[in-house]
């Protein structure tokens, strides 16, 4: 069968390689990527392959149950990828019902469509989820596809509970999912809302980096394009009715990359050093800020092969570079409705 495949938010930040990548690695399938364009989303960021013959867009939310089921029947989808969500945790402490809105009742329409429309056991919902489900952890210890779900703030309860959903609907209709819990994405085309870019941004604009608390919350990153490539390997090869987390172990404390990325910046921008650095402000910390995320990636490497390909530095400095290239995209994006979110949060 021929594959034809619904993929959710694919304007965004890692929707967006994710559609790239399967529209050109196989043009034997038929890519459907279904975006409601939010402030998240940018049809700019799929510029290079929006004429392929492969690629379709629809313009539709996924709280739109109706328009959902029309696009099941008008492409005859075999798959789906959903990666549509409010992405973004100080946008649901300021706003939680958005996240409950899109993330859990915009998943459910995707389950619904999916059960009525498919009889067969040959396909797959694949939920690209995240690590934050899993809460915080210590100084020590790894979150692995065990670990007790806890979490903390508005986002991660939206998608822990859309995790259950999806497995619910495993359990409950037997739809055949895949589910994947990834630590934190950079790289090119991510919105200027999430710390990396941000401080870029900010850098680029001789703005104060409000680096939350003492910075000593720490993340596991992750290259974007290595997260690409993980979800291509879960959606082919990866087994029904399972999770698999995706990490780059890579920790990093939040000051430690800060300060990274401000000699990366200082360098490239010809700058003195200590420059960047000398913008840091220590700002109020987010409510219920998670001290720390670390993913033992081991169940995908030994399953199915995958580990990250490019380390912090380097993939940092491709980010930046990405960045300084394309300041149309930046100023495009940070107008109007981010201007005002920013004033309020900031
Ligand atoms: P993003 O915010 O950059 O993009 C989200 C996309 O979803 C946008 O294109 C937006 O227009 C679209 N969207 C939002 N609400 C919609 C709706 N109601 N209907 C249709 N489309 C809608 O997000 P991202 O960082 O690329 O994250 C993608 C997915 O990966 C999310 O599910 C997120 O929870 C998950 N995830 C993200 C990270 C990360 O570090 N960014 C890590 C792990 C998992
Ligand atoms: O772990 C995966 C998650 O990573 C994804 O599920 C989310 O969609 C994604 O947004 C990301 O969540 P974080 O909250 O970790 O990302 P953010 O870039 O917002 O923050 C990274 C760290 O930096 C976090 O500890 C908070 C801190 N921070 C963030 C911002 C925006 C600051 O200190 N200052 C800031 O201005």
């Amino acid at each position: 069968m021929k594959k034809k495949i619904l993929i959710t938010g694919g304007a965004g930040f890692i929707g967006s390689h994710v559609v790239r990548k399967f529209v050109k690695q196989y043009p034997e399938y038929t890519i459907i990527n279904l975006d409601a364009l939010t402030y998240a989303g940018n049809l700019e960021n799929l510029k290079d392959i929006e004429k392929a013959a492969n690629y379709y867009f629809e313009k539709i939310n996924i709280l739109d149950a109706t328009q959902i089921n029309s696009v099941f029947e008008k492409y005859a989808i075999t798959d789906v990828i959903h990666l549509a969500a409010e992405s973004h945790v100080d946008r649901s402490i300021l706003s939680p019902i958005d996240f409950v809105y899109t993330n859990i009742a915009g998943t459910v329409n995707l389950l619904n469509a999916a059960k009525a429309y498919w009889k067969k056991d040959a396909h797959r919902f694949y939920h690209v989820s995240t690590d934050e489900v899993y809460g915080t952890l210590g100084n020590t210890g790894f979150f692995t596809e065990e670990t007790r779900y806890s979490p903390n703030s508005p986002y991660s309860a939206s998608k822990a509970s859309s995790d259950h959903f999806v497995r619910a609907y495993g359990e409950t209709y037997g739809l055949p999912y895949v589910i994947t819990n990834c630590s934190n994405n950079y790289g090119p085309n991510q919105f200027p809302e999430k710390l990396i870019p941000l401080f870029i941004h900010n850098i680029v604009n001789k703005k104060p980096l409000p680096v939350y608390g003492k910075g000593d919350n720490t993340r596991d990153w992750l290259f974007v394009i290595d997260h690409a490539i993980a979800i291509d390997r879960v959606f082919h090869h990866g087994k029904n009715h399972e999770t698999y987390n995706i990490g780059g172990f890579n920790e990093w404390k939040n000051i430690d990359l800060v300060k990274l990325l401000c000699k990366q910046m200082d360098e490239k921008l010809g700058n003195n050093s200590g420059t960047s650095e000398a913008l840091i402000s220590y700002v109020k910390d987010r409510p219920g800020h998670d001290l720390r995320y670390a993913i033992d990636a081991s169940k995908i490497n030994k399953e199915l092969g995958w580990k990250p390909s490019v380390s912090l530095e380097e993939g940092l400095s491709q980010t930046i570079d990405w960045y300084l290239d394309n300041s149309q995209w930046l100023e495009d994006v940070t107008s109007g409705v981010y201007k005002e979110y920013i004033r309020s949060n900031k």
